[in-house]
């Protein structure tokens, strides 16, 4: 049977940036931005970029394109014995698929209750204990029961994912992808031209841009920035493998790898815009400073942000759209983690998209109805710090020693050069070779470290 196919370039844009902008985006960069040197970011963060972000995406938009696979098949067709990084790859993206989608699950729930605010006024106890339910009197004594005001939140994503992967590549994950991503940029956009407005927002934002130089000199801001680029544009973990096996015979491959790359650092610069104008709002309304009121991660997204946007005009369209926002971010994402997942089971079984759809989304959905119990939250934390510090970084160290070290990088190198409209030079191998298995050595060596001591 024939491979499936992309219909257009932009579809295939559109749905490689879906997966690349992701909750990362929104709730990771801006903060990791504000604390490692403000403005002063920019130089370690574009750097990564240049010298990790975009040669890693040509080249696994390359090996996708020329294996025509997903993860397993390509590193089994480069060398039948590194089939096991392919798996490796593809285990990873299961295990983070059946957590990322718990936080959709929260999402469309705020999604939902942004309407009334019914959080109420203090976020922080509704989300710990009302929403979670964990500690006080609904403690342990529940732990492994499933909560279904979170369960059917997650059973919602899930059948998102599944109808977008059920349907195939082109009808189903292109066209929920042409449709997601504008809406998302247009959200973004209508949010920050209504919050720039808003009293303090700007202070927000000189807090994000304000730049403290004397933090290039840190090593640590350098490691963030390395970190933070291998996991918001999804390589080293099989999903651009499997996208890029989609394209067609002529592709630009060079072109749409700077096309993703780009869009996705300049959707977390916009993102990072929005954060702190919505935050610089909010420690003016409460007269406090805004370093009392930043915060990342889940913190951000469930407590901060709907506390801020009780403060706000109108909180009942600016919530929900937010919200929104996030919903659609996280689900395009899910969708590219889940394909990636799927077409390795399509390739290796024989299976037909249908039936690999069904299985990898049935089994995916039980096994992540573990994280809507109450026990939730601490596994998802437990799962979250062990794959972003530890297992991505060694999936893309280990990725990069054997394509440089071991395979040729530069058949991989002329392919690219071959079918693209502009040739890369030679700094695509050293940057591939020396500089980031350089820099993913010494973050990994110290993660490692200061994990285990
Ligand atoms: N690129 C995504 C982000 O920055 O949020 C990372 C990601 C996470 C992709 C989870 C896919 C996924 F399922
Ligand atoms: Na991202």
């Amino acid at each position: 049977m024939k491979r499936e196919q992309w219909g257009s370039r932009a579809g295939f844009i559109l749905a490689a940036v879906g997966s690349a902008i992701g909750l990362g985006n929104i709730w990771r960069f801006p903060y990791m931005a504000y604390e490692n040197g403000g403005g002063a970011f920019f130089i370690p963060y574009l750097f990564a970029m240049l010298t990790a972000g975009i040669p890693f995406m040509i080249m696994e938009f390359g090996m996708g394109h020329k294996y025509r696979g997903a993860a397993p098949r390509v590193f089994a067709r480069l060398n039948s014995k590194f089939e096991w990084l392919g798996w490796f790859q593809v285990m990873l993206a299961a295990i983070i698929a059946v957590y990322y989608v718990a936080v959709i699950g929260w999402a469309i729930s705020y999604f939902n209750m942004s309407f009334t605010q019914s959080w109420g006024s203090d976020t922080n106890a509704y989300f710990f204990s009302e929403f979670l339910q964990l500690g006080g009197d609904n403690g342990p004594s529940k732990l492994g029961s499933i909560q279904w005001h979170i369960a059917i939140p997650m059973a919602i994503a899930w059948a998102i994912t599944f109808a977008a992967i059920f349907t195939g590549v082109k009808g189903g994950i292109e066209r929920a992808s042409k449709i997601m991503m504008p809406l998302l940029f247009l959200m973004v956009i209508a949010l920050i031209a209504r919050m720039i407005m808003l009293p303090g927002a700007l202070d927000g934002l000189n807090y994000l841009f304000e730049p403290d130089f004397s933090k290039i000199a840190d090593p640590k801001v350098w490691s963030a920035a390395y970190g933070q680029i291998f996991f918001t544009l999804s390589v080293g973990f099989s999903i651009m493998l499997a996208y890029s096996s989609y394209l067609p015979e002529k592709s630009d491959i060079t072109n749409n790898a700077f096309m993703t790359v780009l869009i996705n650092c300049g959707f977390s610069i916009i993102a990072g815009i929005l954060i702190f104008a919505i935050l610089g709002n909010m420690a003016h309304e409460q007269a406090k400073p805004l370093t009392e009121v930043v915060s990342s991660g889940v913190g951000l997204a469930f407590v901060t942000i709907p506390s801020a946007i009780n403060l706000l005009p109108a909180p009942y369209i600016l919530g929900p759209v937010f919200f929104f926002a996030l919903v659609i971010a996280g689900l395009s994402s899910h969708i590219s983690i889940i394909e990636a997942v799927t077409s390795a089971f399509i390739d290796k079984l024989n299976l037909s998209r249908k039936v690999a759809a069904s299985l990898v989304c049935g089994i995916g959905f039980v096994v992540s109805m573990s994280f809507a119990t109450n026990g939730g939250l601490l596994l998802l934390d437990l799962v979250d710090y062990f794959m972003n510090n530890i297992a991505l970084l060694a999936s893309c160290l280990i990725e990069l020693l054997i394509m440089g070290w071991i395979i040729k990088l530069s058949d991989i190198h002329k392919h690219v050069n071959n079918i693209s409209e502009f040739t890369i030079g030679n700094w695509f191998e050293i940057c591939l070779k020396f500089i980031s298995p350089l820099f993913l050595l010494v973050i990994l060596g110290t993660n490692i470290y200061t994990t285990i001591t």
